[in-house]
């Protein structure tokens, strides 16, 4: 297994894992925008054939577009707006690697304080997975976050500068 950081290429696949595992999923532009503004932060992890079993895409947020401005807000911060990895290669740590090195990456190329991320109040993997596993905090909850009116905890991890 092998996991490096995700290229434009790579798109096509990155979009066909997050179809298969999450309710989440975006227009192809959605991710290209990210893997071309910050291309240092978002990684894949493929098999011995070059196939993409997970992924982790990630953002960069100044809070310089959010109002109204609060000094966390303007605080740099990394945002994972989406990880996932296929069925069968689950609970081989891949996850966690990506996260980590994704959260590397936030702290010392962008020097990001913190990095956050929603998650389902009903996924216990992927609360399992950031708050057991890498050390997340839940911020706070925010009802009805989701288009099927579920709830999302919000989560943060200060980072390490
Ligand atoms: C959540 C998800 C990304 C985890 O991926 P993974 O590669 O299986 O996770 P890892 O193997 O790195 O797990 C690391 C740790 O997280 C926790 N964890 C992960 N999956 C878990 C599960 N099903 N049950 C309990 N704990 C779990 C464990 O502490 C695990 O360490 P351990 O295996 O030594 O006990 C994966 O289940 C997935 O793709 N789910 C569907 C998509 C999804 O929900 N994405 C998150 C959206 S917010």
């Amino acid at each position: 297994m092998n996991i490096r950081l995700a290229k434009p290429e790579d798109l096509p696949s990155i979009q066909a894992t997050n179809l298969q595992n999450l309710p989440e999923n975006y227009l192809m532009k959605f991710w290209m925008y990210h893997i071309l503004s910050w291309p240092q932060i978002s990684f894949v992890a493929e098999d011995h054939k070059g196939r993409i079993v997970g992924y982790v895409l990630a953002k960069i947020d100044n809070g310089e577009y959010d109002e109204p401005k609060d000094s966390e807000k303007t605080e740099i911060h990394g945002h994972v707006n989406s990880i996932s990895v296929l069925r069968s290669y689950r609970r081989l740590g891949l996850a966690r690697k990506l996260m980590i090195l994704s959260q590397e990456a936030m702290s010392t190329i962008y020097k990001a304080s913190f990095v956050s991320l929603h998650v389902r109040k009903s996924n216990k993997p992927a609360i399992a997975l950031y708050r057991d596993s890498l050390g997340f905090r839940v911020a706070k909850v925010e009802q009805k976050y989701y288009g099927d009116g579920e709830d999302a905890l919000s989560m943060r991890l200060d980072l390490v500068i």
